[in-house]
């Protein structure tokens, strides 16, 4: 007898498709033991992946930082998702703008005996799944939503997709405690990003992002809000941003597959925003939330 309450529906792991909640890896798998893995989430519109290539080049990109051979082709990375999908065959040509499911991939170095260095000839443990999703609410997308700041005290390698994801449960539990729904956060006074969503700043009209450095993600986003931003005819840049400029912002904005773009309407329960609107989703906002559905419209596949 089983004593999850695990859902029954099929995983891939390592070569085999067996039921979630009968899925097991080994105790010395380096993943359970040192965090030492890295994982991808996309997210899945009626049945179809989005921005999908993104997806697999940020996962070679990380698999090389970490110096782990790819396991996997491209191909067969899609084959996997595609069935576990249709084993959710309720969302296959639903709403194409409606976010349903994601497919998340965690890949570890692998099972080996206990040594921090990096053991060679050991296979990666692949790990698949495709689950259902908690969308932002519709009165969230009406509203924005409260978030809350904190000083990033993750450690300076954020942009790979590790798994070691310790800091960002402190942060996002800061937010969670407070009711609000992400964790803004700032290093040395200048803003790197969220728990786990990329933030934004508009300010007179223009977006304003962090640069791609070391300590922030580079989330799918990243690129796609600067595409977005564009085709729509607005200015986009990215700098260092101090916290006063945070402050002082017309409009914040989270970005993640899972939020895809949100307005944060209250930061540390101060609304957000200048004296018109202010506390109110802006216009930016609502131009760049319509131009990705669009995005999702035209090449989700
Ligand atoms: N998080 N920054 C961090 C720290 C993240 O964890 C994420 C994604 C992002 C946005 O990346 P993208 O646009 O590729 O989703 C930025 C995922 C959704 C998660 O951990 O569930």
């Amino acid at each position: 007898m089983t004593m999850t309450s695990l859902p029954n529906f099929p995983c891939y792991l390592n070569g085999e498709y067996t039921p979630l909640s009968e899925a097991k890896i080994s105790v010395m798998d380096r993943g359970f033991i040192f965090g030492d893995g890295l994982y991808e989430v996309l997210p899945v519109y009626g049945g179809r992946l989005f921005r999908f290539a993104d997806h697999m080049a940020r996962l070679e990109r990380t698999l090389k930082e970490m110096r782990i051979a790819n396991p996997l082709s491209r191909e067969a990375y899609e084959a996997i998702a595609r069935k576990l999908l249709a084993a959710q065959a309720a969302y296959i040509n639903a709403d194409i703008t409606t976010l349903h499911q994601l497919v998340y991939i965690q890949i570890t170095r692998g099972v080996a005996m206990r040594d921090h260095a990096m053991p060679e000839g050991i296979t990666p443990t692949v790990f698949v799944m495709a689950n259902t999703v908690k969308i932002p609410t519709e009165a969230q997308r009406a509203n924005g939503v409260a978030c809350v700041s904190a000083d990033d005290f993750r450690w300076e390698k954020a942009h790979i997709k590790a798994t070691s994801l310790l800091g960002a449960v402190f942060s996002r539990q800061i937010s969670f405690d407070a009711g609000a729904v992400e964790t803004v956060m700032y290093r040395n006074g200048f803003l790197s990003e969220a728990s786990s969503s990329n933030v934004w700043l508009v300010k007179d009209g223009a977006v304003v992002g962090v640069p791609k450095d070391n300590l922030v993600l580079e989330g799918i986003r990243f690129g796609l809000i600067e595409e977005l931003c564009k085709a729509t005819g607005i200015p986009f840049s990215l700098r260092p941003i101090t916290r006063d400029e945070v402050l002082a912002a017309d409009e914040l904005l989270l970005s993640s597959a899972t939020k895809e773009v949100l307005p944060i309407t209250t930061l540390d329960g101060v609304p957000v925003g200048s004296a018109i609107g202010k506390g109110r989703p802006g216009p930016i906002y609502a131009k760049l939330y319509a131009a990705y559905q669009d995005a999702i419209r035209r090449t989700a596949a």
